[in-house]
C-alpha cells in the first residue's frame, strides 16, 4: 500500500455514534493518522494539531458544510447477484433462490465472468461509503479468491466467503457441493487461499449457506473448520417463516439452537435476518459474541415479519446492518439505515388498520436514524471484531465525508434552521454518492477527490 501517506491530518467535524442512544458531534478537531491508524483526535486549534499539520503528508481541511464520519460496514451482501440488483423480487424466498439466483450463481464458474463483477460492483461500493464489506461468494474456489483480490486491489476491507451447500433437496444438483466431505475441502482450500494473500484488509469467511441447503455432515464439518481455522462464520438464520419453520421440521429445534450445535456460534458469526429469533436466541447469539446483520429492505420481501431491532440492541446482541444484495433492491447502506427507522416505526404502529391502534402494533420497538447509524457501524464492527466503526484514536482511518452542499440530492445545510442533530439525520437519510466527497480505509483514499 505505497499510496497510503503516513501521517494525514482531516481537519474539520466528526459525527459518529459511540453507543446506539447517542450522536458525538466533535467540533471542528484535527484527527491525526499515523499508517493507516488514528493517532489522536484533538480539537484543532491545539498546538499539537498545528504540530502535526505542519509534520503531515497530507493535510485534509474539510469545508463548512462537510462533515467526517466513520464508514459504512456492510455486515451481508451476496457478491454473485450483484448482476440482479434491483430485480426478481416478485416470488417467495424458496423460489426465488432456484428460480433467479442458483442460476445466476452458477455461472461464477467462469471466474473471467466473476471478475468482470467484481470489478464494477466493489469500486461502486465504495463510492457509497462501504468501507467494510461481508461477502458470501458463490460456491467456486476461483472466483471467491478473485473476490479477495478485487477486494485488497481497491482497498476494501472485506470479509469474502466461498458459499458451501451440498443438500439434495435443498440446492439444484448443477449448483452444489458433490457431498459434504467435498464442502468442508473446498472452503478450508478457501479459507487457506485468501489468508495466503496476506492481505491486512481482507480475511476468509466460512459460509454454510443456510440450514436447508446443507446436510448434517456438512454443517457439522463447517463447525469443525471454524474451531481448527479460527476463521469467523456467516449464515442466514431465522429469516423467514419458511425457513424459521423448515429447521424446526428437520431437528425438532429453533435455527439458532441448532447453529449453535454444530458450533456455528462463534464470537464474530454473523447470522443474517434473524427475523423470527426469540428472547432464548438473543441469549444463545449475546454469550457466544456472535450478532445479527439486520437486512430491512430484503426483510419486506422475504422475511414475513420486522426484526426487533430495538429489543435486540437493548438485549446487548451485536447487530449490524446488511444490504443482503440483491434480496435487498439497493447497494449501501445509508438506505438501509433509512428502511431500518421505517420498518421499526411500522413494528411499532402495526400495518392492518382494521385493527384498534392498541393491538395493532409491538409498543417501544421504534429506533431513530442514531441506533441505525450505530449498527451500520459500530455495531458491525464490534460484531466482527474489527477495529472500526468509530474514529477514535486506536482504531484504523475507515472514514466518509459527506459534503452537505454538494450535489442535487436534496441534503442542504439551511442557515439559521438547521443545526448539527438535524445535520445528521438529514446525512444518513438524503447523503447519495454524489454527496460522498472521500472515502479511506485504513488511511488510504479509496474513492472521492
Ligand atoms: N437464504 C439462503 N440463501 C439466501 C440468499 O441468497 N438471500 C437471502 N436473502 N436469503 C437466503
Ligand atoms: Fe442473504
Amino acid at each position: 500500500m505505497n499510496d497510503t501517506p503516513k501521517l494525514i491530518v482531516v481537519v474539520g467535524t466528526v459525527m459518529q455514534t459511540p453507543t446506539h442512544r447517542a450522536l458525538q458531534v466533535l467540533d471542528n478537531v484535527a484527527v491525526v493518522v499515523r499508517d493507516g491508524v488514528v493517532d489522536a483526535v484533538l480539537p484543532a486549534v491545539s498546538r499539537e494539531a498545528v504540530d502535526a499539520c505542519g509534520a503531515a503528508d497530507e493535510v485534509v481541511h474539510l469545508s463548512v458544510r462537510e462533515r467526517l464520519l466513520p464508514g459504512l460496514v456492510d455486515t451481508h451482501i451476496h457478491a454473485p447477484q450483484w448482476p440482479q440488483l434491483g430485480t426478481g423480487l416478485d416470488i417467495p424466498l424458496e423460489r426465488w433462490l432456484f428460480e433467479y439466483t442458483f442460476p445466476l450463481e452458477a455461472r461464477y464458474a467462469d471466474a473471467g465472468f466473476a471478475l468482470d463483477v467484481w470489478e464494477r460492483m466493489v469500486p461502486t461500493l465504495l463510492a457509497h461509503g462501504t468501507t467494510t464489506a461481508v461477502y458470501y461468494s458463490s460456491i467456486h474456489e476461483d472466483a471467491t479468491l478473485r473476490l479477495a483480490e478485487t477486494c485488497a486491489h481497491f482497498g476494501q476491507r472485506a470479509f469474502v466467503g466461498r458459499v458451501a451447500m451440498d443438500h439434495p433437496e435443498g440446492t439444484p444438483e448443477w449448483y452444489r457441493d458433490v457431498d459434504a466431505a467435498a464442502g468442508v475441502a473446498a472452503s478450508a482450500r478457501s479459507v487457506e487461499a485468501i489468508r495466503s494473500l496476506g492481505s491486512a484488509l481482507v480475511e476468509p469467511i466460512i459460509t454454510p449457506r443456510f440450514i436447508p441447503a446443507c446436510t448434517h455432515e456438512l454443517l457439522l464439518g463447517l463447525g469443525d473448520l471454524a474451531a481448527r481455522t479460527g476463521a469467523v462464520v456467516q449464515t442466514h438464520c431465522s429469516e423467514s417463516d419458511w425457513e424459521h419453520g423448515y429447521v424446526i421440521e428437520r431437528y425438532g429445534k429453533r435455527d439458532a439452537e441448532m447453529l449453535a450445535e454444530f458450533g456455528l456460534v462463534r464470537r464474530g458469526t454473523v447470522l443474517a435476518h434473524g427475523d423470527h429469533l426469540c428472547d432464548d436466541d438473543f441469549d444463545i447469539i449475546r454469550v457466544a459474541g456472535a450478532g445479527v446483520a439486520h437486512c430491512p429492505l430484503s426483510n419486506s420481501y422475504f422475511a414475513n415479519a420486522v426484526f426487533p431491532l430495538r429489543r435486540a440492541q437493548e438485549w446487548g446482541v451485536h447487530v449490524g446492518l446488511g444490504s443482503d444484495v440483491s434480496g435487498g433492491p439497493l447497494p449501501g447502506l445509508l438506505p438501509q439505515c433509512q428502511h431500518a427507522v421505517s420498518a421499526s416505526r411500522m413494528l411499532e404502529d402495526g400495518v392492518d388498520s382494521a385493527r384498534s391502534p392498541g393491538e395493532r402494533g409491538v409498543a417501544n420497538s421504534r429506533v431513530d436514524v442514531v441506533a441505525a447509524f450505530h449498527a451500520a457501524t459500530l455495531g458491525g464492527a464490534n460484531m466482527l471484531g474489527i477495529p472500526a466503526g468509530l474514529i477514535e484514536s486506536g482504531r484504523a482511518f475507515d472514514a466518509i465525508v459527506v459534503n452537505a452542499d454538494s450535489g442535487d440530492s436534496g441534503l442542504h445545510y439551511w442557515d439559521g434552521i438547521d443545526n448539527e442533530e438535524r445535520l445528521f439525520e438529514k446525512i444518513v437519510r438524503l447523503a447519495a454518492p454524489s454527496d460522498i466527497t472521500s472515502v479511506w480505509v485504513a488511511g488510504r483514499r479509496v474513492a472521492g477527490a
